[in-house]
């Protein structure tokens, strides 16, 4: 999709996009204000959507689709008391899935109205880029046979505004970069497991940091981490004929003397529950188990295109969950690569066993932070819907309230949950120094899996995020496509270009 700046703004630019959003300001009930867009139609046009609008009822967020006689053809009538960035998003998405599905090839939003809320013309040009473009991908598009005439294409979206800006124009590049990082994430991540073995991941990694100064890429094969003695991510994976793998990506744009933040993602290519095999509903979607791992490879490939001046690095343990005759079993010992053992509980709690291994290794790297992103539990989609990650800080409230805040401001939501001391109690097993498993379970279940966790990244500064809840859209209310959400690129990005005020919050 192309990106077009008018900033002559006539009845002859607002004819450079079939489809326009016409917003309509609410006061109450009661329709208090045309955006300003309105007046640059035809009298007949004009005429046409007053008469409409005044016949229905406008709810605040309310939306309708017009078709009108003149240039352009289509109007997206939006009401709202006010226009904030969530709304935003959504307008900017849903221009773009209903000209698509309508064959519209080019769309428009004119800036400057939005100034009434206090919005740059800027911000609403990054927003609305981003979102077009997250809106404008389909998954749906690599395996079904194509329809006569090809896939339908948005190939326009029109900005109008009569600022000009090198905001703007950075606005717009910074957000065709995010939005393509994130797509690709979500294209790995809908892969299916077949496609997408722990070996295909490792090379996605590579591919994603191809060509990038300062990246590398180094795979540990299951010979290595034998070598290394990273028995956890190796008991996971012995079921399955895809050996497992550790991928560890770093970026060096910070100085040398400066700590890297490390994230590190779940990377389950497919989780079948193991030998505690999972329902036929509970495995449908577990091919994107390795959604925490994509969302750290595309979050470090996005700080590195950025060229963002900070040390990162990723880490993603990467196996298949699988039943065979080699599989691990419950009540099986495992010694992790620092030393620490596990007893398992449960084959299904497999993601807390390859990241323990993982932990223990980005604690090797000297880390201002561990941050982990996991689809980890289904209990934190239990405890907080399908609308926020779980977001676990341990001890440092000022930490979470920013990362909460950067969670808001990039699109990726977390949410917190408690991780303190006391959680540690529940961890407890019979022979080992940790179960993967709760007694007590099914309560409790995410905060169990982040206290786990912490138990091997103590003493160092550390966040988990439990991302199930986010693993997928909600197609019809997020207005993209379904499948992978993409989570986390935006929001390890953003923790990213604050690592100032991070590793502020840290120390
Ligand atoms: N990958 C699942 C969690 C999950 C469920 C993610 C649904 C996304 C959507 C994880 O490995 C798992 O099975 N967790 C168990 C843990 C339990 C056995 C302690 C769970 O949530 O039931
Ligand atoms: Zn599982
Ligand atoms: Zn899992």
């Amino acid at each position: 999709m192309k990106f077009v700046i008018e900033t002559e703004v006539t009845k002859k630019s607002l004819a450079r996009a079939e489809a326009i959003l016409v917003p309509i300001w609410l006061k109450g009930e009661k329709l208090d204000y045309w955006g300003e867009v309105y007046e640059l139609f035809d009298k007949d046009d004009q005429e046409a959507i007053r008469s409409y609008v005044e016949s229905k009822k406008f709810k605040d967020g309310e939306t309708k689709w017009l078709y009108i006689k003149g240039v352009p053809t289509f109007v997206l009538i939006a009401a709202a008391t006010r226009f904030d960035r969530k709304r935003i998003v959504l307008l900017s998405r849903q221009l773009v899935r209903m000209a698509k599905s309508e064959g519209i090839k080019s769309v428009g939003i004119y800036l400057d109205d939005f100034e009434r809320d206090n919005l740059a013309a800027e911000t609403v040009t990054g927003l609305a880029a981003e979102n077009a473009l997250l809106a404008h991908y389909d998954f749906g598009e690599k395996f079904k046979s194509q329809p006569v005439g090809g896939w339908k294409r948005v190939e326009r979206f029109v900005f109008l505004t009569e600022k000009t800006s090198k905001k703007i124009d950075e606005g717009i590049a910074r957000a065709e970069m995010i939005a393509e990082a994130v797509n690709e994430c979500r294209t790995i991540a809908n892969y299916p497991a077949s496609d997408m073995t722990p070996e295909g991941l490792a090379e996605a990694a590579k591919t994603a940091l191809r060509g990038l100064k300062n990246a590398s890429v180094t795979v540990f094969d299951e010979k290595r981490l034998k070598s290394e003695g990273m028995n956890a991510i190796l008991a996971v994976g012995k079921g399955s004929a895809a050996a497992p793998r550790l991928v560890i990506m770093e970026y060096a744009g910070g100085k040398k003397t400066e700590k890297p933040l490390v994230f590190v993602g779940k990377g389950v290519t497919f989780d079948s529950g193991g030998l505690n095999i999972k329902t036929t509903q509970g495995m449908m979607d577990m091919y994107m188990d390795m959604s925490g791992g994509a969302g750290v490879i595309y979050g470090v490939a996005a700080i590195a295109r950025l060229g963002l001046p900070v040390n990162v690095i990723g880490i993603v343990p990467a196996v298949e969950n699988m039943i065979s005759g080699l599989s691990y079993r419950q009540g099986d010992v495992i010694k992790t690569y620092g030393g620490k053992t596990i007893e398992i509980g449960n084959t299904d709690a497999e993601g807390r066993v390859i990241l323990a291994d993982a932990i223990e290794y980005a604690k090797t790297k000297n880390p201002a932070l561990i941050l982990t992103l996991a689809t980890l539990t289904g209990a934190a989609m239990v405890a907080l819907g399908e609308r926020a990650s779980a977001l676990f800080v341990k001890n440092n409230k000022p930490l979470q309230d920013e990362i909460e805040k950067i969670g808001r401001d990039s699109g990726d939501f977390v949410w917190p949950l408690p991780l303190w001391d006391e959680f540690d109690k529940e961890l407890e097993g019979a022979f080992a120094d940790v179960s993967n498993a709760h007694k007590k379970h099914p309560i409790g279940g995410a905060i169990v899996g982040a206290a786990f966790l912490n138990y091997f990244a103590k003493p160092l500064p550390f966040v988990h995020i439990d991302m199930a809840p986010r693993m997928m859209t909600l197609p019809e209310e997020e207005f993209l496509a379904k499948g992978s959400a993409g989570f986390g690129v935006r929001l390890l990005s953003e923790i990213a270009n604050q690592y100032l005020q991070i590793v502020k919050l840290v120390k």
